[in-house]
């Protein structure tokens, strides 16, 4: 058995803690010594209503524990109040999990701007506004774990969930930038995609489904992407029912025009070149993809031609 990963000393916020992956997050890190900021806004799944209820009763059980966590009623779009909480509170901030979420589902054709802007106010505009206010206190000292909850339907779209998986991305293009910006200060950015029955997920969820999928199942990847023995920064990864994996982009080998003159029909000739998976790479950085591009024989900037 491995030595068992602790927290102690460390300050976590862990948003929308009041039910399923949240709090099951929470509950792990108060029982590994890490004092919990406990924040929810005790809404419904839709973004409506309001309650303490549901961050209460986490902080009882963490205290039940013996641990120590601390309530925050606010919505994660007043992202500097729930900081300002584990300053006053515990002095510092040195994990953040991001993971307050509501859906509001719609075709795209029926999708009210009002269910576009409440998605991406509580998902995109939370996770900013409450790691942008962690982010200097991490920096000045050295040290932040920050973990990001974007969702399948992010990656890979899913119907009547045009404003979530837009989100959902958007967390995944703030987590690459963010590692890249905090990773000199030790303070690196990860992503999940977890898959777990909650009320949320229970909208779109057979019951049976929904009990299987336990989120303890998800909590174990987030808590070590937490820890400070991890050193994994900007990496995205795929959890829920023990499985684990991790994600990248893939690049085709793609055509080269050159410096010759093409237009769409030339394009549409190579269609099939352009889409060949036969032949693969992986960049991980703006410079990784453009590189390749420019210095390749057939542009009109390789080969020393600039
Ligand atoms: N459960 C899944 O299968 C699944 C899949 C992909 C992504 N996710 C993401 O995981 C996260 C957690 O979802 P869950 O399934 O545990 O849902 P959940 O409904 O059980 O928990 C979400 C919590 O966030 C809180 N919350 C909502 N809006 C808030 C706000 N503005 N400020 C503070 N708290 C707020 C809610 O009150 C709730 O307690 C969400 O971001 C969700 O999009 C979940």
């Amino acid at each position: 058995m491995a030595d068992e990963l602790r927290y102690d000393g460390r300050v976590a916020i862990v948003t929308g803690a009041g039910n399923g992956l949240g709090r099951a997050h929470a509950l792990l890190l108060g029982a590994r010594g890490a004092r919990v900021v406990v924040n929810d806004l005790g809404g419904d799944v839709h973004g409506g209503g309001q309650s303490s209820a549901a961050a209460d009763q986490v902080v009882a059980e963490i205290q039940a524990m013996g641990g120590t966590a601390v309530a925050s009623y606010d919505s994660v779009e007043a992202g500097d109040k729930i900081v300002q909480a584990a300053l006053d509170h515990f002095g510092s901030v040195d994990i953040v999990i991001n993971n307050a979420g509501i859906l509001r589902d719609s075709s795209f054709a029926k999708m009210t701007e009002h269910d576009w802007d409440l998605i991406y106010r509580v998902h995109v505009l939370g996770a900013f506004r409450v790691t942008h206010a962690a982010w200097p206190h991490m920096r000045s000292k050295g040290y932040g774990r920050v973990v990001m909850t974007t969702s399948a339907a992010g990656i890979y779209g899913n119907f009547g969930q045009a404003n979530y998986s837009m989100a959902k991305m958007g967390m995944i293009g703030l987590a690459s930038t963010l590692a890249i910006e905090g990773g000199a200060k030790n303070v690196l950015v990860n992503t999940i995609a977890p898959i777990a029955g909650s009320r949320l997920s229970g909208t779109v969820m057979p019951p049976q489904m929904a009990e299987a999928l336990r989120p303890d199942y998800v909590t174990p990847l987030a808590a070590y992407l937490c820890h400070e023995s991890c050193q994994e920064n900007g990496g995205l990864f795929e959890v829920g029912a023990g499985f684990h994996a991790k994600l990248r982009w893939e690049r085709t080998a793609g055509h080269h025009f050159g410096s010759q003159p093409f237009g769409p029909e030339e394009v549409a000739e190579k269609w099939l070149e352009i889409g060949d998976f036969s032949q693969v790479s992986h960049p991980k950085s703006i410079a990784e993809s453009v590189m390749p591009i420019l210095q390749s024989a057939d542009s009109p900037f390789g080969h020393g031609k600039v």
